[in-house]
């Protein structure tokens, strides 16, 4: 089995790597740091998965394709592809900053399409594969602080609603991860009290059990995943109510 890593420098996604060793054949990790990228074939030992690392920033659009192009070419199958690379500030509502938007939304959106379009006909062609990418459970519902964040991770979420019937058709499995609060480096820009704040560790494992169980939705923590499913549904006026009252600390 070929398992590919986008963004497993750091983070979730570095969790998530360590996951996938001795349960692979190969382990292909990327990220944009190099001296982290040569750290992790050192680190990630392992007597039967061989680890590779290509350097790549997903924002650039046509050395994205290239390297995705090469991967393939290197290791004719892909079996499973995690999308982890992402981006986060927090922000004023009234203080918009046209360049961080660009940013996020590169880096969280149109940084995934460019590496799906690589891989999504890829997978076509194999008539198998596995794709997943972490969204976020503040793309269900707009947040206060998340007004850029929030709809780049609700246009993920979309996203993989409407590839899914044509994947389906195609024998591609698809999943979708929302976690709530991981301790990263991006949750270290929050000021306010995280709830629930998980280690990455933790957090790589209850995506590593979801993916191996193939599921689309993988939301957590399940205290999380229960408000955020109900406020998805609510009413409006009700919605922002209790919205309100939640991140009245923030
Ligand atoms: N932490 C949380 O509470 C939380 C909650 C919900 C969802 N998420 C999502 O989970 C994912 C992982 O986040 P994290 O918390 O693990 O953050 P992190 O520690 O900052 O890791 C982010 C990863 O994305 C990579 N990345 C960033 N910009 C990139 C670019 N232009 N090209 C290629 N790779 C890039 C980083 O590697 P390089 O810097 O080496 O490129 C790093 O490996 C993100 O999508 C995030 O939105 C996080």
């Amino acid at each position: 089995m070929n398992v590919l890593i986008i963004g497993a420098t750091f983070g979730i996604g570095y969790e998530l790597g360590k996951k996938y060793l001795d349960q692979c054949d190969n382990l292909i990790l990327l990220g944009r740091t190099q001296e982290k990228l040569k750290n992790l074939k050192l680190e990630f030992n392992s007597k039967t998965t061989k680890i590779s690392t290509f350097s790549l920033d997903v924002t650039d659009k046509i050395n994205c394709q290239k390297i995705i192009n090469e991967i393939i070419k290197e290791f004719k199958t892909i079996d499973l592809a995690v999308y982890c690379s992402g981006y986060y500030e927090p922000h004023d509502t009234f203080d918009i900053k046209l360049e961080l938007f660009e940013k996020i939304f590169a880096v969280n959106f149109f940084g995934m399409i460019n590496c799906f379009s690589i891989l999504l006909p890829h997978f076509k062609s194999q008539q198998f594969g596995h794709l997943a990418a972490i969204s976020s459970l503040a793309g269900f519902g707009g947040l206060p602080n998340s007004s850029s964040y929030g709809p780049s991770k609700a246009a993920m979420i979309n996203y993989f609603e409407s590839i899914k019937i044509d994947c389906d058709k195609n024998n591609i499995s698809l999943s979708i991860i929302n976690p709530g609060f991981v301790k990263s480096r991006l949750t270290e820009k929050n000021t306010f009290d995280m709830p629930f704040i998980m280690e990455a560790d933790k957090a790589a494992e209850i995506i590593f059990e979801g993916l191996l169980g193939k599921k689309y939705d993988i939301t957590f923590p399940i205290q999380m995943k229960i408000v955020f499913k109900i406020l998805q549904v609510l009413p409006r006026p009700i919605y922002f109510f209790l919205v309100r009252i939640l991140t009245k600390n923030i």
